[in-house]
């Protein structure tokens, strides 16, 4: 063992413990120390324990960056699980790739991104934002309010979402943005305003804290999810779990991964993950995302013979993993993963029933190239 000698691997793992969205966050620390626990438990990597050096993101690009230059420059970390906003991981990318590290990336975003220094293992718009748009076609109708959070991944997300609706022949009525943590008066108007359009879809790309705030402004302000549902990608059970079933129920989720899936490898997944972290720990797609990304390095790691980013990176194409949500592996084109698109919708006890499912892993398409192979036609439904 020449490059270590059993000495401990660090890795730098950046979330957010505070800030507008620790609610999901603090989920993704936990399954990453998850699954750092279970890989040296096995041995370590390449015989060395994993050793996690961690930093508070605060929901803020700017302590992103700052935080991600520590881990680089001072602590001499060159591998990094982290990141849930877009903003925070594109100001700590140029430094990741300017001292030639590798981050994974554990959260849905927005696409149209490559950096040779970033695996991607949340869902890509083809694997999430298209299955809900057609969902919501199909079973809701034609016409569309969007409001997201005011920032990079909201503005991108209903620009595909904008172009596929009208692509199809719907109508968006308007397209609202909101403050991070927004005001009580900035939820209310807001949803004064979708009141003009009863019988509209809602299509939320609020993230954290005020998603809570605008469910329930929804809720009280009639709208029916029978007609009028919230179609989302960032509301998932640490969200639903912060604002309460009768908040949530009969609004829908698109994600390759729900707390209620039935595998064997959700089912032990679920259990230790609740055995670390409490018994009604809310898990979402973010969660198994970050637990699993950790699960593909190691065995990166193992194959390649090497904790080297760029050998790590070369060799995840060939190791898959048979991960909570189905087999996961990366695509070697494009550094994201092969992922399996659901659709869930809330039930009155605040879980996700499963409404479709796909029989197959979709290849990751971040630039939306092909968008008639993203295979959804293959999807089970589940009535
Ligand atoms: C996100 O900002 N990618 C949720």
């Amino acid at each position: 063992m020449s490059q270590s000698d059993g000495a401990p691997l660090k890795v730098g793992v950046l979330f957010s413990r505070t800030g507008v969205t620790a609610v999901v966050e603090r989920t993704q620390l936990n399954a990453v120390h998850l699954a750092v626990d279970e890989i040296n438990a096995a041995g370590g990597v390449l015989g060395r324990p994993v050793e996690i050096v961690e930093y508070d993101l605060e929901s803020s690009p700017k302590v992103a960056e700052a935080r991600a230059r520590d881990l680089l420059e001072t602590d001499g970390v060159r591998l990094i699980f982290g990141c849930y906003m877009s903003s925070t991981r594109k100001a700590a990318l140029p430094v990741v790739e300017k001292y030639r590290g590798l981050l994974f990336y554990p959260t849905l975003y927005e696409g149209f991104e490559f950096s040779s220094n970033c695996i991607y293992s949340g869902a890509a718009p083809n694997q999430n934002i298209v299955p809900l748009a057609r969902y919501l076609m199909r079973e809701y109708g034609n016409e569309f309010y969007l409001v997201g959070s005011n920032y990079i991944y909201p503005y991108e997300t209903n620009r595909i979402m904008r172009d596929f609706i009208t692509a199809f022949g719907g109508k968006v009525h308007e397209e609202r943005y909101i403050p991070l943590r927004p005001s009580e008066d900035e939820l209310r108007t807001v949803v004064t305003d979708i009141a003009r359009f009863p019988g509209s879809t809602i299509i939320s790309t609020i993230v954290g804290d005020g998603t809570t705030g605008f469910y329930r402004e929804c809720r009280r302000a009639g709208f029916d999810p029978a007609t009028m549902p919230i179609g989302s990608l960032t509301t998932g059970e640490a969200e639903v779990a912060a604002m309460g079933a009768e908040a949530a129920e009969g609004h829908i989720t698109s994600a390759p991964y729900f707390q209620t899936l039935d595998t064997v490898e959700n089912a032990r997944f679920r259990d230790a993950y609740q055995a670390l972290h409490g018994a009604a720990a809310p898990i979402s797609a973010c969660t198994e995302a970050a637990y699993m990304q950790v699960h593909l390095f190691a065995r990166a790691a193992e194959q390649a013979g090497s904790t080297e980013p760029g050998a790590i990176k070369r060799a995840l194409p060939a190791c898959p993993f048979k991960a909570p949500q189905g087999m996961v592996s990366v695509d070697a084109e494009n550094n994201h993963t092969y992922l399996w698109p659901r659709i869930g919708r809330v039930d009155s006890s605040g879980r996700f029933a499963i409404l479709e499912d796909s029989k197959a892993a979709v290849r990751p398409d971040p630039y939306l190239i092909n968008p008639a192979e993203e295979d959804w036609s293959r999807r089970a439904s589940h009535g």
